[in-house]
């Protein structure tokens, strides 16, 4: 199975212009407890760097692009995010890092819990550690 797994966001729209929807247990397989956004990144910036034990996440790019790398420990796999109309899901357990943000860039993300920092695996190697102890 792909590690990029995309869900296609059905655009509603009119001449006024479009509208776009996230509903938990929906297009988005998970109730949503938060919601972020990144923006404003800076040029030569990467973020995430961390997989988390049990939070699961979806992440729409909603303006710009920026890549996205995933990795199960075993596999990784890579998709550029440039599109309002996909989400894609992010599991526990994937180590997964953004690159190359556009100026424009808008990265939102629908999560499944409250931010908790012990949810989070930062070092690398404890993360190879945890899957291949699983
Ligand atoms: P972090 O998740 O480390 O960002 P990234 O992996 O994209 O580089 O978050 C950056 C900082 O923001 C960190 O100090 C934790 C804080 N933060 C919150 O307080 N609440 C949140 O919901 C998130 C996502 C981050």
């Amino acid at each position: 199975m792909s590690l990029v797994d995309l869900v296609d966001l059905q655009v509603l729209g009119d001449n006024r212009g479009q509208l776009v929807v996230l509903e938990a247990q929906k297009n988005v397989p998970f109730d949503i407890k938060r919601v972020y956004f990144l923006m404003g990144t800076q040029p030569g910036v990467s973020r995430g760097f961390h997989a988390h034990r049990t939070l699961k996440q979806a992440a729409i790019c909603v303006s710009g692009q920026c890549l996205m790398l995933m990795n199960d420990g075993v596999n990784r796999e890579q998709v550029i995010l440039n599109s309002s109309s996909k989400a894609i899901l992010i599991d526990s357990m994937i180590w997964h890092e953004m690159h190359d943000f556009s100026p424009d860039c808008v990265l939102l993300v629908l999560a499944s819990d409250f931010y908790d920092e012990q949810d989070y695996i930062r070092d690398y190697s404890k993360f190879l550690e945890l899957v291949n102890n699983a």
